[in-house]
């Protein structure tokens, strides 16, 4: 199977107690690379992924930048993974710096926002479209390999290989749309949890899941990252100080063996075209792991490897399978709120997870 929708993916795993792998999300612009060449001393994920671009027809490489923090010194993660990309590609590099490249278009819903600006300067009707690389100079993208960001949806529906896909962007970017399309996959062990949009909502669910929640109980936003927002608890009581947004879960709490002085971790494996590239540890004093939160990476043992390896090859081969199957139903990579609400654009920065 081709993996052209999902060809880098970055899934997530917290291991119970009793050493038994749970899936938590999948992520479509995976960062934590740069962890993964700090604990084993080579990039080996990095050349993966070069080893897939390079493969790929076409020769314009495009990469998105913020301007200011490629050339300052504060470039984030997804800069490190492009900067370390660039070495190992045989294809004409371009980097094109964000604000260079931003046009009003028409307005399409994203990221629970209506977005009007969108990266682009394509002009519809084939041939014409274009980004301004860092020269000004107008390049014809063959491939776009896309951080976390807005991006338009015509450069696909134009032909550009965009990677990873918008449709398993939008797919995986919504954790339960993510749970829903693979929940067949055998052997795989999703946390239970419900939708809840409010503190009323949660008081109640939680009160009628008493069994399932008293140990502790986690509360996220559906559509996020970075564990921005992940509440995690340790008792059925209502979190102090803490407002759940519209379009969240409750999920039941996975808690596993703590290491290192008790210190809580969990799990980021990459998948590169469909293939198990490796995993890290994440090990951090908070309950939400992530590397944004305080986390560090540390390598995993060859025994979480082989219990990881299958399952997650299997996880991205339903995610992949997923994304085409929405790209067939014209899924227009837009998901339409239910309430639309317009509010202004924020750009998240990129490297965002
Ligand atoms: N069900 C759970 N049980 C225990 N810890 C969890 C659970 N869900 C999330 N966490 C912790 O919170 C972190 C962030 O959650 P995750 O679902 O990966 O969202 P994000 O997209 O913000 O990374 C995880 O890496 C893990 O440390
Ligand atoms: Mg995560």
């Amino acid at each position: 199977m081709k993996y052209e929708n999902y060809p880098i993916a970055g899934l997530d795993f917290i291991f119970d107690k009793d050493g038994k792998p749970w899936f938590l999300e999948a992520n479509s612009a995976s960062t934590v690379h740069e962890e993964y060449a700090k604990v084993y001393g080579d990039c080996t994920t990095v050349k993966k992924i070069a080893k897939l671009i390079n493969k790929m027809p076409g020769k314009n490489f495009c990469v998105f930048v913020k301007r200011k923090q490629w050339n300052g010194n504060s470039r984030n993660k997804a800069h490190w993974l492009a900067s370390e990309l660039i070495p190992f590609l045989n294809k004409d590099i371009h980097i094109c710096y964000m604000d260079n490249n931003l046009r009003v278009a028409r307005s399409f819903f994203l990221d629970h926002n209506f977005i009007k600006l969108t990266l682009t300067n394509f002009t519809k009707g084939g041939g014409n479209s274009y980004v301004l690389n860092s020269h000004r100079r107008k390049v014809k993208p063959d491939i776009i390999f896309r951080n976390y960001f807005q991006l338009n949806p015509d450069f696909e529906q134009e032909g550009v290989r965009v990677i990873n896909t918008m449709a398993a962007r939008d797919l995986v970017w919504f954790k339960h749309k993510c749970y829903d399309a693979v929940k067949e996959v055998k052997g795989i062990k999703i946390p239970k949890y419900f939708l809840v949009n409010n503190n009323e909502d949660l008081k109640t669910t939680l009160k009628d899941n008493t069994n399932l929640f008293n140990k502790g109980y986690v509360v996220k936003p559906l559509g996020n990252s970075l564990g921005r927002n992940v509440k995690v608890t340790d008792s059925l009581r209502m979190p102090m100080n803490y407002k759940v947004q519209p379009g969240s879960m409750v999920q039941q709490r996975i808690t596993p063996k703590l290491v290192k002085k008790k210190k809580y971790w969990d799990v980021r494996v990459f998948v590169i075209n469909g293939k198990y590239a490796g995993a890290v540890k994440r090990i951090s004093k908070n309950k939400v792991t992530n590397i944004a939160r305080g986390g560090y990476g540390d390598q995993v043992t060859k025994k979480l490897d082989r219990k990881l390896k299958n399952i997650s090859e299997k996880i991205t081969h339903a995610l992949e399978k997923k994304a085409l199957d929405m790209k067939k139903e014209k899924y227009n990579y837009i998901l339409t709120p239910e309430q639309p609400k317009l509010r202004e654009v924020v750009w998240h920065p990129i490297g965002e997870e």
